[in-house]
């Protein structure tokens, strides 16, 4: 048995504890700057460090927020008074993750599809970032859904990495966050978007099957079953809820730790009240815990009013905790907006 197992068990429970969820903060500096440029806020290091600090440092944070995953360059920083990040988390009660994968590339061959990198090399990084005190790990697969995508190819290769990412994490001690991402980018009906969500998260497990995962040691992120964005005909909240639910029972094992989904572009309204509709109609039938692993819908608040500004800081943080708390509400299926 891996000496890990005990640990990564859980971890992977305490990760989905009723009423928390997973905050995600790894973004790489591409998508940081590129959020930090529309709202003017330079895109240097020492932004990027004082809006981490900021998220890091919300008071009551814990409350609402199990674990929090990092990118390489902020698991690395500490606060502008000299603290660890690592060090307030681990003070907080907050459990810190890792992205471990190198970004989703243009994959060869099949245009406008991507393949996730970083498998290189991750074995010594992943034991790196257990000694700085990680405890689990991301890595995002993105599938686009398009006229004749996505193509086998792509879903199979994505497919793989995650499970050789997932499998190297259980034997380094860091839980695996598994997500393949159906992006919400097109125009495609929500039946499309099930069909696609169906055969990735299906190849998904029969990889993860093969290179032997064990499912209460990981947790699944997946993107909802949801029309495309500039689809003429919008879904039903009642629709995302029942068809991803449909999707989800489908295909994943029954003892997976847990089910943390990912908010992938839809507005912060909808990524809690999808979140909550699953929660209140299908809680009692669904073996796994669903709850939130969102970036955009838990930050963007408290990013645009913030701007870069240390005087609009605390206003900013109780910004970021009111949508932490609405998705820990959402996860107990008692979100009102
Ligand atoms: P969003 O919630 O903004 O989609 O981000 C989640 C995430 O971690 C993407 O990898």
């Amino acid at each position: 048995m891996n000496t890990y197992s005990q640990e990564l068990k859980e971890t992977a429970k305490a990760m989905v504890t009723s009423g928390k969820g997973v905050l995600a903060m790894d973004e790489s500096h591409a998508t940081c700057n590129k959020r930090f440029d529309k709202l003017g806020i330079p895109t240097t290091i020492e932004q990027r460090q004082a809006y981490r600090e900021l998220i890091l440092t919300t008071p009551n944070l814990s409350e609402y927020i199990s674990g929090a995953i990092l990118f390489d360059e902020t698991i690395r920083q500490t606060s502008r008074a000299g603290v660890p990040f690592t060090q307030i988390m681990a003070d907080a009660g907050i459990i810190i993750g890792i992205k471990v994968d190198a970004g989703a590339k243009n994959l060869a061959g099949h245009p406008d599809e991507k393949i996730t990198e970083g498998l290189d090399g991750l074995r010594d990084r992943i034991a790196e970032y257990y000694k700085m005190g990680a405890r689990f790990a991301k890595w995002r697969a993105v599938i686009t859904i398009g006229q004749d995508i996505p193509s086998r190819a792509c879903i199979e290769a994505n497919a793989h990495a995650l499970a050789r990412y997932a499998a190297l994490c259980q034997e380094g001690g860091l839980v695996p966050i598994v997500e393949p991402e159906v992006l919400i980018d097109g125009d495609h009906t929500i039946e499309r978007c099930y069909a696609v969500t169906d055969e990735t998260l299906h190849t998904v497990f029969e990889q993860l099957y093969r290179q032997g995962i064990v499912y209460d040691e990981m947790i699944l992120k997946p993107s909802m079953v949801i029309s495309g964005l500039n689809s003429p005909t919008q879904a039903t909240v009642e629709q995302v809820a029942d068809k991803t639910v449909e999707c989800l029972l489908k295909n994943v094992p029954a003892t997976v730790a847990g089910v943390a989904f990912l908010s992938g572009g839809q507005s912060i309204e909808q990524a809690s009240e999808h979140l909550n509709l699953m929660n209140i109609k299908y809680k009692s039938q669904c073996p796994w815990p669903i709850t939130f692993s969102y970036a955009r819908a838990i930050q963007q608040p408290a990013l645009e009013y913030w701007r870069g500004n240390d005087a609009n800081i605390a206003n900013a943080q109780q910004l970021l905790l009111h949508r932490a708390k609405c998705n820990s509400a959402a996860s107990l299926g008692q979100y009102s907006s």
